[in-house]
């Protein structure tokens, strides 16, 4: 980053008059994130001096340019527009005029909703999470889905280094029968 040419001197103290500053934003290359982050420190500090009274060099250098306006434009937020709008009363909207009707869905849908939404929260495909792995699953229900969905309806305790499954009767049978058809051929 390249400083300004020069710095005026007002009194004795060394200011930065409003277009040294300008300039010196200017210098900074803002297509990168440091430049943009180096530009915002910059004009914070700018605009913190020309108000924090303590600065008195500073402020008294601001003072005759500072307009909000100036100050937007110090900052760079002069390219934004001015808002259109303040209220939503006359934003056209486009709902319809019948409702859409609900979607319907066929076994495949519901299984895989079911097998993802639910029991894959326990279940992972290859590897031990609260539940056994799919793939072990698989290989002990191969052809057996209403057997995967009647043992998910009504878990009983079957390994002494896992928890008891929470039976999953929310789920009506056919979801239940659909998810465990899923389980079956899921292959990740
Ligand atoms: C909250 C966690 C959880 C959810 C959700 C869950 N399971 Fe399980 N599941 C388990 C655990 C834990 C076991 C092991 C229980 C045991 O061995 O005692 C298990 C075991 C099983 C078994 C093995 C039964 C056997 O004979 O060894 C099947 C089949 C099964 N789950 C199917 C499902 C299906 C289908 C769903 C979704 C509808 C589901 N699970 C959802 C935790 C879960």
């Amino acid at each position: 980053m390249r400083g300004p040419k020069h710095v005026v001197k007002r009194g004795k103290t060394p200011v930065l008059a409003a277009e040294q500053a300008r300039e010196l934003l200017d210098a900074i290359d803002t297509s990168t994130i440091a430049g943009l982050r180096d530009r915002a420190i910059l004009a914070v500090m700018i605009y913190s001096f020309a108000r924090v009274g303590a600065v008195c060099s500073m402020n008294v250098a601001f003072r005759t340019e500072a307009t909000p306006a100036y100050y937007q434009l110090l900052m760079g937020l002069d390219k934004y527009g001015e808002c259109e709008f303040d209220s939503t009363a006359n934003v056209i909207s486009y709902t319809l005029p019948e409702p859409v009707p609900a979607r319907s869905m066929d076994d495949v849908d519901k299984g895989q909703l079911a097998y993802y939404g639910i029991c894959a929260g326990c279940h992972a495909y290859n590897s031990r999470m609260i539940g056994p792995p799919t793939q072990i699953i698989q290989a002990l229900y191969m052809d057996n889905p209403q057997g995967i969905a009647d043992y998910a309806a009504n878990p009983e305790k079957k390994r002494p280094d896992y928890p008891e499954m929470p039976p999953q009767s929310h789920l009506d049978e056919e979801t239940r029968l659909a998810a465990a058809e899923f389980m079956l051929q899921v292959k990740r």
